[in-house]
């Protein structure tokens, strides 16, 4: 059981103790992967000051429960996951994917060749959307044809808040300005406040709850991995091993997108070919 806060009780920051940031720290780390060094205490004491609110608990008492629940400790990640995305964004990803994997995947689809494609770390959809609209492209009669092909676009995150938004492919109407016009014009619906995807690019897209330092329930080879600013907050072991999994997961000739702060790490670097800014190619043996 929970212990209960006075209603009239504000918390500050100093309401986590180093020992619960401590815990907190090793909770993400083991459990997500996510690096908590002491300079994002603060930060950390925000984020669950808000939840802890909601429930009516101390900090402490939520903390000691995430240790032993998992879904407290899910709770608890979800508010230490950084969410923040946009559609296009790092656009000269989106310019590579148009100019030299667009096409490989036309002639797949021409030889009725399975396509899949996985933003890995897609928070709410901006990113994993924009790949959906750059493949459709601007011309409707392709796009129909593009839509009807064995063509899947799987995005995974580990936080369920930001999967829902994904799924419902709903969006602030300012984002509406981050998307090339021609793309918007045909891919995107709106009312006075808020832009919706169309149907025909949320039928090519999955979202699903994936756990990137977990076991991935995953079968398929993929043709282009995007894993962008989601590693920038793992430590290099866990980041060279989940970049060694990733291109292990994509098949001979795909590619493979990272962030721009981020680099490929140890074995990983050996496996794929640079081909771009932070654009990767594995081999085709
Ligand atoms: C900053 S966003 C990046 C979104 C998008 N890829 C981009 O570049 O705009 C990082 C995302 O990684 C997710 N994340 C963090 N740790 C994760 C893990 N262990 N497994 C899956 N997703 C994780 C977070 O929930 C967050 O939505």
């Amino acid at each position: 059981m929970l212990s209960r806060l006075p209603t009239t009780t504000a918390l500050d920051d100093s309401d986590l103790s180093p020992q619960d940031f401590a815990l907190v720290a090793r909770l993400a780390y083991d459990h997500s992967g996510i690096t908590l060094p002491e300079n994002k205490r603060i930060l950390v004491a925000s984020r669950l000051a808000k939840l802890v609110r909601e429930r009516g608990c101390t900090l402490s008492a939520f903390i000691s429960e995430a240790a032993q629940n998992a879904s407290t400790r899910q709770a608890l990640i979800q508010a230490l996951t950084t969410n923040h995305t946009r559609f296009f964004r790092e656009p000269h990803h989106f310019t590579h994917f148009v100019q030299h994997v667009r096409p490989q995947i036309l002639a797949a689809v021409d030889q009725k060749h399975p396509v899949r494609m996985w933003s890995a770390g897609s928070s709410s959809g901006e990113e994993v959307h924009s790949l959906a609209m750059s493949l459709l492209g601007n011309n409707r009669v392709e796009a129909k044809r593009i839509s009807k092909a064995n063509i899947a676009i799987l995005a995974t995150d580990i936080n369920h808040d930001v999967l829902n938004i994904g799924r419902a492919g709903r969006y602030d109407g300012d984002a509406r300005s981050e998307i090339p016009a021609d793309l918007a014009a045909l891919w995107l619906t709106d009312d006075t406040r808020h832009v919706q995807m169309t149907d025909m690019v949320r039928k090519i897209v999955r979202f699903r709850h994936l756990n990137l330092i977990g076991d991935w329930p995953i079968r398929t080879n993929f043709d282009v991995i995007f894993c962008r600013n989601t590693m920038i907050y793992f430590d290099a072991p866990t980041t060279e091993k989940l970049q060694c999994r990733l291109i292990q997961q994509l098949r001979p000739g795909g590619h493979f997108y990272i962030g721009h702060s981020e680099r490929l790490i140890g074995r990983a670097a050996t496996l794929v070919e640079n081909v771009g800014q932070t654009i990767f190619r594995k081999a085709v043996s």
